[in-house]
């Protein structure tokens, strides 16, 4: 009962109107941070920094948080189980190295643009990024996926993946396809949703799929929805899987 709740506030947040911040307008680099933490990290590290451990860690009280190059790398080449973020530039990184490392029980120093361009030592152009409407999965992907899903997924989220569970009896969940799951993840990436998926998912035995198994039901999860297929796999690789963005239209 309690995760609903949290899962409501979330929705609400994220449909939220656009903040000053993620306008660009300029405000102080703690209140962009923490702007752009609840777009693209509260997900995982929740908006208390308590985070889900051993899942996804605290980032309040987090000692690792003294190294600012450590952060700068795990937030553009991302981790093994934490997704990158190609389309940061210096300064949203300055910012939210900023807010991650003063909010909360933190008290370290503010990060400048400047030490971040260091640290990516001239990558600090973002890269190129495209969307989920680009065809970027194949028919025969999102079939696999299907088959995966029914298998691994369908009993909680429903046959027609809008979260009504077969079974009348189980709790609804939310809805894995079409308008209102593409607007709940509207600007997070595809490596976001793998490696929070893989990670919390199928909810009584998480990372119990391969990666390959993982990205096969991205694959139908995007297609059944009404997002076109293309030429090329969904590759289960972070760094390719967060370049490509999630948008509720073409
Ligand atoms: C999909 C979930 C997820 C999202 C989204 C996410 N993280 Fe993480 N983060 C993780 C996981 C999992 C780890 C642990 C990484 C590991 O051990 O490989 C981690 C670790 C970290 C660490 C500690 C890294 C270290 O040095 O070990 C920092 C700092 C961090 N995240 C910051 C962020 C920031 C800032 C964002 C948003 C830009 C973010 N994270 C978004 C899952 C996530
Ligand atoms: C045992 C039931 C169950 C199974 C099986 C299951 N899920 Fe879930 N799923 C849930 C519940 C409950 C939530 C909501 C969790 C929360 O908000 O903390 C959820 C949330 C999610 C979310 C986050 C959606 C959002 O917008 O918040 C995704 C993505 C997801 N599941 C994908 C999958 C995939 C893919 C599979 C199959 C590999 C799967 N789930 C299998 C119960 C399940």
């Amino acid at each position: 009962m309690v995760k609903m709740v949290v899962n409501i506030l979330g929705l609400a947040f994220v449909i939220a109107p656009t903040t000053a911040a993620q306008q660009g307008l300029s405000t102080a680099p703690f209140e962009r941070g923490q702007g752009l933490y609840q777009e693209n990290c509260a997900l995982c590290h929740q908006d208390s920094g308590a985070g889900s451990p051993p899942t996804f860690p605290a980032l309040s009280g987090n000692d690792l948080l003294r190294n600012t190059a450590r952060i700068t790398r795990s937030i553009r080449q991302g981790t093994n189980r934490m997704p990158p973020f190609p389309g940061l530039n210096a300064e949203d990184i300055s910012s939210l190295a900023t807010y991650i490392r003063n909010a909360w029980a933190n008290n370290y120093s503010n990060v400048t643009s400047e030490e971040i361009a260091v640290v990516l030592g001239g990558a600090e152009k973002i890269g190129q990024l495209i969307s989920v409407w680009d065809g970027v999965s194949t028919e025969a992907q999102a079939a696999r996926g299907q088959a995966l899903y029914a298998g691994s997924c369908g009993l909680c989220h429903g046959r027609r993946l809008n979260g009504a569970p077969d079974d009348p009896d189980m709790v609804s969940t939310p809805p894995l396809a079409r308008a209102r799951f593409l607007r709940v993840w509207a600007g997070r990436s595809l490596a976001t949703l793998f490696a929070y998926t893989r990670a919390t998912m199928p909810e009584s035995n998480p990372s119990s799929l391969t990666d390959q198994e993982y990205v096969d039901v991205m694959s139908y999860m995007l297609t059944a929805g009404g997002v076109p297929a293309g030429e090329d796999e969904l590759r289960p690789d972070l760094q390719s899987l967060a370049r490509v963005v999630i948008q509720p239209q073409r």
